[in-house]
């Protein structure tokens, strides 16, 4: 345990997540405390606060401390608070659940968010946990020819849960809880990002990949990119770059959107589960294009 400012910091995990405590958010913050929140985000990718039970201004409100909230395309927002997503599932839902694959939200768009909040309201007596795996601690342990692969590659990003191509099966969208634009041809456009990120303050390298909106890498084919991509994500979402949280209601979680993908488990049939999400704009993945540093670095073509 730390004390920074004026809150406590315990780490959860060897690479991603902590715990804050001493902090009331639904209070004005300092800014001191405001700018040790962003290093506390820069540095553990994730961050918890419990029992803060936040209404949905004063989730507005903590979510702008770490960067403007955006409105989002493609996920109804709440008729009142257009920056505020209702992530519900209902007890007599069937199918997916919204976030129910690993994930960078909307990593598709042209400026994805930096980072998003989350707020739970309503929480099934068992399951609905949320999981995050570090991109930055997978960048580093990651196999040299690998990093040499990916440096300075861009990867393709689609908007596939939302489109026609490569829209789901019905059976494993999520279900009417979350109201979703689907068979929008627009979200089949795509987009490129780089593959590998740095932070311009830490100098911290991250991959930007993940499977539910990333199609392919550049340079490659679908074909050639699949077992690539699918043996990255094997390496991104081994248990020691993962962390796990049990949600208790009232806990604020916010995450670094750049460097995680999370997950969320649909394991509570039966059951409902409600949680307020919003998102804050920041760099562009474009400004953080992480870049090779000696020619043999550079992604092959
Ligand atoms: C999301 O993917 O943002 C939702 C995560 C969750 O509901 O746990």
């Amino acid at each position: 345990m730390t004390v920074q400012g004026a809150f406590k910091v315990r780490k959860l995990t060897g690479h991603i997540g902590a715990e804050i405590s001493g902090i009331e958010l639904s209070k004005a913050i300092p800014e001191a405390d405001k700018a040790a929140l962003r290093d506390c985000l820069a540095r553990y990718q994730v961050i918890f606060f419990r029992d803060q039970h936040l209404d949905l201004q004063q989730q507005k409100t903590v979510t702008e401390i770490f960067g403007p909230a955006l409105q989002l395309p493609y996920v109804t927002a709440m008729d009142s608070e257009p920056e505020v997503i209702r992530v519900y599932k209902g007890a007599d839902e069937k199918g997916g659940v919204f976030g129910g694959d690993w994930h960078s939200d909307f990593s598709f768009l042209e400026r994805p968010p930096s980072g998003s909040v989350l707020n739970a309201h309503t929480l099934p007596p068992h399951g609905g946990d949320t999981l995050w795996a570090s991109q930055a601690a997978a960048w580093d342990a990651l196999p040299a020819p690998l990093q040499e692969l990916l440096l300075g590659r861009d990867a393709i990003h689609v908007g596939k849960p939302y489109g026609v191509k490569w829209a789901p099966p019905v059976n494993e969208q999520s279900g009417a809880g979350i109201k979703m634009s689907r068979g929008d041809p627009t979200a089949d456009e795509e987009r490129r990002h780089p593959a590998v990120l740095q932070n311009p303050v830490s100098g911290r390298r991250m991959l930007y990949l993940n499977p539910t909106y990333v199609t392919r890498l550049d340079g490659l084919s679908e074909a050639e990119s699949a077992p690539l991509l699918d043996q990255i994500q094997r390496h991104v979402t081994r248990p020691e770059f993962c962390i796990r949280h049990s949600w208790t209601p009232g806990t604020i979680a916010v995450w670094d959107n750049l460097a995680t993908q999370h997950y969320a488990v649909n394991d509570y049939q039966g059951h409902e589960r409600l949680m307020y999400r919003t998102t804050f704009s920041g760099m562009s993945p474009r400004a953080m294009a992480a870049i090779p540093e000696k020619p043999g670095q550079a992604a092959a073509e």
